[in-house]
């Protein structure tokens, strides 16, 4: 009989988003709170006891944001199972994911790392000797994302986001996620890029917010590196955050590397803020920060 395993694994806001100076391999050094949200992707484990036939796919994707979401061996999900197998010296020739995707691909909000980090957590339950620190380096062999999601809720991740230290996760606050019909290849890349051209930060952002974790929380709070280059590599952003804060009569902030946009604050206000966005040019997804630590 296959094995069959099935959890969600939420999308991700950045709160703080510090950039404090380049890496001798190549990646940046970062100081960001991150908090995970409601609006979740479902990841599906399926392990056959013998290998899948011929053509049968490893990585199926469903959903609304099926759409731009990589299928087969390049899909971050396989990619850190396939880490986790090589490690353990499994072999994941039975083993395939399949993906309902209701966070937007490339977006900004983290559904492929947290995909990834989900099939890792689902993976341990089939492979028990997989312990914690086998599933941190394959999180950390995958993306810089992936260590936050392992556990998920509210953290502060330092390093290149690999390491992750948990907060008190906020008290329940309203978002709304407003996501552009664009993106571009390398994204993520390019906005570290782009920040080359100008002095890092010099930190303290990330560290104040860790040191006395706020109750109350809201879009004019947010600080996020990314900002400062989000218009050279996507012009027509500038044009919709504008319409969205007349719309909204809200600040609205960038969501991680971009290219959507949110608001946040208190829950009451979640539905007005929504509606008010209707007729902009991006999709509104209204949801919530998650109130827990959903794995531990
Ligand atoms: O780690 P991940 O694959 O998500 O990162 C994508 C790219 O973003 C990296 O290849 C690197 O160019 C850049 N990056 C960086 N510093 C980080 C994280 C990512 O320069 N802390």
């Amino acid at each position: 009989m296959p094995e069959t395993l099935s959890s969600p694994a939420p999308a991700k806001v950045n709160l703080v988003l510090e950039v404090t100076g380049r890496r001798a391999d190549g990646y940046h050094e970062i100081d960001t709170v991150l908090h995970t949200l409601a609006l979740a992707d479902t990841v599906t484990l399926r392990l056959e006891p013998r290998p899948l036939a011929p053509g049968v796919p490893r990585v199926r994707v469903t959903g609304p944001f099926a759409a731009g979401c990589p299928t087969g061996e390049s899909n971050l999900a396989w990619r850190a199972a396939a880490h986790l197998a090589a490690a353990l010296g499994r072999d994941p020739a039975g083993l395939s994911i399949e993906l309902d995707k209701q966070i937007p691909a490339a977006a900004g909000l983290g559904g492929g790392a947290s995909d990834a980090a989900t099939a890792l957590h689902l993976a341990s339950q089939i492979w028990p000797e997989a312990r914690d620190d086998v599933l941190l380096d394959a999180a950390n062999a995958t993306g810089s994302d992936e260590a936050f999601f392992l556990a998920g809720g509210a953290a502060r991740a330092t390093g290149r986001g690999d390491h992750v230290t948990s907060l008190p996760p906020l008290p329940a606050h309203g978002v709304v996620l407003f996501v552009p019909p664009f993106t571009i290849e390398r994204k993520t890349a390019r906005m570290f890029e782009a920040l080359g051209h100008l002095p890092f930060d010099p930190g303290g952002v990330a560290r104040a917010f860790a040191t006395r974790p706020p109750a109350c929380f809201r879009s004019e709070d947010v600080y996020n590196a990314f900002e400062r280059v989000a218009f050279d590599l996507f012009p027509a952003l500038a044009g919709l955050w504008q319409d969205l804060e007349r719309r909204t009569s809200r600040a609205v902030r960038l969501a991680g590397a971009g290219p959507t946009l949110f608001w946040i604050g208190p829950g009451a206000e979640r539905e007005s803020v929504a509606r008010a966005a209707r007729g902009a040019a991006c999709t509104v997804i209204a949801t919530c920060t998650a109130e827990s630590q959903w794995r531990r």
